[in-house]
């Protein structure tokens, strides 16, 4: 494992119990100040709170449709990735589109054999149409490094739901559920031998599960066939750095899961 990589997660002496990083050789440099965290997800999650609303003082429900009963698109049994692609571009199926700047498909294609699921779109996405290109997806990135995985060729990455929630809040139950044909058939496409999910939101959708991230990790679910491992969100991490150490166990179970899927 690259100690760069691990050094700038700050989990270097957490790899070093693992065996590993290379023993150090020296003193540690000081720890690089803390990224100032943008909004992200649950303040905590392990309770429900609002995402990225700045402040942990109003926690609100945390309620994302696992099982939506809403109409799927027409013809989107037959997508391809580019129709799926298009079809999402000029999605108007929630409140979302009305505030959106562009909808976020995700990224990469469809022969990743990871594929990481996160909650929405945050401002910098909305922005570049691109997931995860803000400071959690500097994280993400990091992540996925430590994992040897290529963002994109390797690691497809995906969203609850595609288009920014104003104000960056939790998606609402109807935006999910009107969103969730589009994940469903990104998923059916690419078909992955593992999913990720990242965070509480992402972990609902795709368990159903109302509990606690804390004690959905470390378990093997599987949706629609397929191997899903949760794990925080990079936004939530970003906000709460000793449970930096348990994403990356969580990594690390992932990858055992992978190379036995
Ligand atoms: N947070 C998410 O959940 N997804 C993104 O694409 C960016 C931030």
């Amino acid at each position: 494992m690259d100690d760069r990589i691990l050094r700038e997660l700050e989990l270097l002496p957490v790899a070093r119990l693992y065996g590993l990083s290379s023993p150090p050789v020296r003193a540690e440099a000081a720890p690089s100040t803390p990224e100032p965290a943008r909004p992200g997800p649950a303040a905590a999650e392990t309770a429900p709170a609002p995402r990225r609303a700045g402040t942990q003082a109003s926690p609100a429900p945390h309620r994302v449709v696992a099982s939506p009963s809403v109409e799927p698109p027409s013809g989107i049994a037959s997508m391809d990735w580019e129709a799926l692609r298009a079809a999402v571009r000029d999605c108007r199926r929630c409140v979302l589109c009305e505030q959106r700047k562009q909808a976020v498909f995700g990224a990469g294609g469809p022969t990743a054999p990871w594929l990481f699921v996160g909650e929405g779109p945050g401002a910098d996405e909305d922005e570049q149409g691109e997931p995860f290109v803000g400071q959690a997806g500097k994280l993400l990135d990091g992540m996925l490094a430590a994992l040897k995985l290529a963002r994109g060729r390797e690691a497809c990455i995906a969203n609850v739901v595609k288009c920014r929630p104003p104000g960056n809040r939790v998606p609402a139950p109807e935006e999910a559920a009107a969103c969730a044909a589009w994940l469903d058939r990104q998923i059916e496409l690419v078909q992955p031998k593992l999913i990720v999910a990242l965070g509480k939101t992402a972990a609902i959708r795709l368990t159903g599960a109302e509990a606690s991230l804390a004690s959905l990790r470390g378990k093997v679910y599987a949706y629609r066939g397929i191997p899903l491992v949760i794990t925080y969100h990079p936004a939530y991490l970003l906000r709460n750095l000793p449970d930096k150490a348990k994403a990356w166990e969580d990594l690390l179970f992932a990858r055992r899961t992978f190379a036995a899927a």
